[in-house]
């Protein structure tokens, strides 16, 4: 059976794509990919359908890192479809325990439950900020990510 993760946050056009793409690359890197579905999704209607925000998609080019993903809305279907669901803030936990369902749910996370670096804080938001932010955020994702998969190995792979 595969093991099934969403990545959550507002938009879901800048911290949770990017947290998409880098755990499928350490997965992909591990040899994985066929053990995983990996998905992102944002709390807001704000950007549905919409690519990653140019500004992301440019920071993790430069770090050669692509991204393609389209942006959606979490639904109620998402506590049953995925064994995780890593929200990059209090704020995203909080919008996402606005839904039905999510008290039955086991394994709802901050994404920086697995970051060795700063555990339980928040994946800070970049999307009102500058360059530097998102370099940020990229390094606190891949690392997030990263430790992340290294919990997965140990625990149910
Ligand atoms: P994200 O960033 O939650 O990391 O995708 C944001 C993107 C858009 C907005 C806020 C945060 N917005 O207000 O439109």
């Amino acid at each position: 059976m595969q093991v099934t993760v969403l990545f959550v946050c507002l938009g879901n056009i800048c911290r949770s794509p990017l947290a998409e793409g880098l755990f499928k690359k350490h997965v992909h890197d591990a040899g994985l990919g066929h053990r995983f579905h990996i998905d992102s999704c944002g709390t807001s209607n704000y950007h549905i359908g919409d690519q990653p925000d140019p500004r992301t998609r440019k920071n993790a080019a430069s770090n050669g890192l692509q991204l393609n993903h389209q942006a959606r809305q979490l639904d109620t279907s998402d506590f049953s479809s995925f064994h995780y669901i890593l929200a990059m803030d209090e704020s995203n936990l909080d919008n996402i325990k606005r839904l039905d369902g999510w008290e039955n749910h086991e394994n709802i996370h901050l994404m920086r439950a697995f970051d060795p670096q700063g555990y339980n804080k928040a994946v800070p938001d970049p999307y009102f900020g500058g360059d530097k932010g998102f370099q940020e955020v990229y390094e606190i994702l891949d690392r997030s990510t990263f430790h992340f998969l290294e919990f997965l190995k140990k625990e149910i792979l």
